[in-house]
């Protein structure tokens, strides 16, 4: 070999043996694949939430925008399950046709089934729901609702709320299934379990320490919703955390921060409640969602109220109206190394994840099960009715000859209260066409075994007893906001005086009922009632009211949360350690039952 090849060979072998040593190339999942392909705007607009009103099929496309919403009460025209269908499938034919190449999230309320959608069956709210400790009723709840979003496209709900409410003056207490930490967590995990085995996203609400908030006599009403939270670290984890933790354990793909705040920092700058905690502490997988343009009430420009929520943890931006604004803010927050690439690529990793986890191939290919629906409604309607007083008038005779009086007698949108059709809901019954009220469940009883159902004053020698229905008129979220629990106060229904009133004239034994999403007082009217029954916000469903009267099935339900004598109520709940006795009406687990 002369010297010349000699050379060569040695180079080839050295060359080889380098070539050999090179590092191993590294795999990349299909998600980080993705994720590396994507540009900065493409990862951009998978943070961006706007609502339905103000984009359209291109401003999606152009934008990659990751997920839409429809708030309290949004709804496509016309209000149906196809016009929901067309809403939903473009939307996402144009983030499909967009250069990322990726499905649409779209998020709802539906907070007691589909209540965006006009004419659908309702389920009780979740205080009603809390008084049934039945966690495999909210796991058919759970899913039951996912197949109601399904069939209309809808991916994602912003339920259930976690909040552990405290004080009975918040307006939210409705939204919430107890003041006690242990039945919140296994309600609200059983609801997730449901909702979830469709394929759909859950949502984790509204943390933390929502159901915690200080009130503030000096200050506005509203100091409880979107209010501040003065506990201990040790006892906010002990009173809030835990239904977290459950959530967790059912793989819960997202939560959603609360507006409130912890010694006055607010949720969403948040860090270490955020990212240190839910994430890290708890293992958190999934998105983490911003309220409706919460950002905005943190200090500082837009520039610095992005950044602070992305660099706290934030996925996904809920910005309805202003999500250009804050696109382009969340582009300079990047451009100015205000917020670190590396957190941007978290958040897009953890949206990718998500989308892959669920079912999005599949909506809009189920379709409403109305009839399963009602049925599961009624049973849950049944279950929650809590019996609080009963000299022995009830169950009601099937042939008895009734009075019915009171504002929720006849009134689907009183007995459904707020998030139901609007965000506020209903002063009337015109939106909800398949709703059974009372009048018809007592008529269709009532009818069928020879007895009267009477509604007019003018009849009221001719009934046997007089079942009183009172109301709330309804609300949401910090409008419900009151010190004032009367029957007769600032949110009660203004039918509800002249109502109680003419019970008593009649001198007949009343049965009264409460349409409510809160304890009202009931004290000073309790001797003149022979019956009280806590009915709640019920839902469409007022069969399973008039099951329970009429004792086809036993009275079950149970307080989930103690129910309060006096107005200054803060002190009642039995999570804390010095509550006060004398100010308690009904102790939470109070319920009667009826032997035959
Ligand atoms: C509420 C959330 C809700 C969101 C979207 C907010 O005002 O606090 O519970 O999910 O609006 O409608
Ligand atoms: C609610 C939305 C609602 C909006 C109306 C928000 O606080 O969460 O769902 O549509 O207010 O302004």
């Amino acid at each position: 070999m002369n010297i010349v090849r000699k050379v060569l060979v040695i180079v080839l072998v050295a060359f080889s043996l380098v070539s050999c040593k090179k590092e191993p190339e590294v795999i990349l999942t299909p998600l980080e694949e993705k994720l590396a392909s994507m540009t900065l705007d493409e990862k951009l607009g998978q943070m961006i939430q706007a609502e339905r009103y103000s984009i359209d099929v291109t401003k999606i496309q152009n934008t990659n925008m990751g997920s839409v919403l429809s708030g309290g009460g949004s709804h496509p025209n016309p209000n149906t399950v196809q016009g929901w269908l067309d809403l939903t499938s473009d939307l996402n034919h144009g983030a499909l046709s967009g250069s990322a190449e990726l499905p649409l999230l779209y998020g709802i309320d539906a907070v007691h089934g589909h209540n965006n959608l006009k004419g659908a069956v309702l389920f009780p709210h979740n205080i009603a729901l809390g008084a049934t400790h039945d966690a495999d009723l909210l796991e058919r709840i759970g899913k039951a609702t996912a197949v109601q979003l399904k069939a209309t496209g809808i991916s994602w709900d912003f339920a259930p709320c976690l909040a552990v409410v405290q004080d009975v003056r918040w307006g939210r207490t409705y939204e919430s299934y107890s003041e006690n930490t242990d039945l919140v967590s296994s309600l609200g995990a059983a609801f997730i379990k449901g909702l979830q085995s469709e394929g759909l996203m859950a949502t984790a609400k509204h943390f933390i320490g929502d159901g915690g908030t200080v009130f503030d006599d000096s200050k506005n009403s509203y100091m409880l919703d979107q209010g501040n939270v003065t506990l201990s670290e040790a006892q906010i984890r002990e009173l809030f955390l835990p239904p977290y933790v459950a959530a967790i354990e059912e793989n819960v793909l997202s939560v959603m921060v609360s507006f409130s705040s912890i010694d006055d920092e607010k949720m969403h700058a948040s860090k270490y409640w955020i990212t240190d905690v839910l994430k890290t502490e708890l293992g958190f997988k999934g998105v983490v969602v911003s309220d409706w343009e919460a950002i905005h009430q943190l200090p500082g420009s837009l520039l610095s109220q992005v950044a602070a929520s992305v660099n706290a943890g934030v996925d996904i931006l809920m910005e309805p109206n202003a999500w250009r604004d804050v696109l382009g803010a969340l582009k300079r927050a990047v451009e100015n190394d205000m917020v670190p690439m590396s957190r941007i690529d978290d958040a897009v990793m953890r949206i990718l994840y998500v989308k892959d986890e669920l079912d999005l191939a599949n909506f809009g290919s189920a379709s409403l099960d109305d009839a399963g629906d009602k049925a599961l409604a009624r049973e849950a309607v049944a279950k929650s009715q809590v019996l609080l007083k009963n000299d022995g008038i009830l169950p009601l005779a099937k042939n008895a000859d009734i009075l019915l009086i009171g504002p929720g007698v006849n009134n689907a949108g009183l007995q459904n209260g707020g998030w139901s059709f609007s965000w506020q809901g209903e002063s009337t019954g015109l939106n909800f066409p398949n709703a059974t009220t009372l009048l018809a469940a007592f008529t269709e009883v009532a009818t069928a075994n020879g007895g009267h159902i009477y509604t007019d004053l003018k009849d009221a020698s001719k009934a046997d007893i007089v079942v009183l229905v009172l109301a709330e008129k309804p609300y949401a979220e910090g409008i419900g906001d009151t010190a004032d629990l009367s029957l007769t106060g600032a949110l009660a229904h203004e039918g509800n005086f002249d109502a109680i009133k003419q019970a008593q004239l009649t001198k007949k034994p009343v049965v009264t009922l409460l349409l409510t999403g809160r304890r009202l007082l009931v004290d000073e009217y309790l001797e003149d009632w022979d019956a009280l029954v806590a009915s709640w916000l019920f839902g469409t469903e007022a069969q399973g009211v008039t099951d329970v009267l009429y004792g086809d099935l036993p009275f079950s339900g149970t307080l989930s949360f103690t129910w309060p004598k006096t107005t200054d109520a803060d002190q009642t709940s039995s999570m804390l350690p010095n509550r006060d006795m004398t100010k308690v009406q009904f102790d939470i687990g109070y319920g009667l039952t009826i032997s035959k």
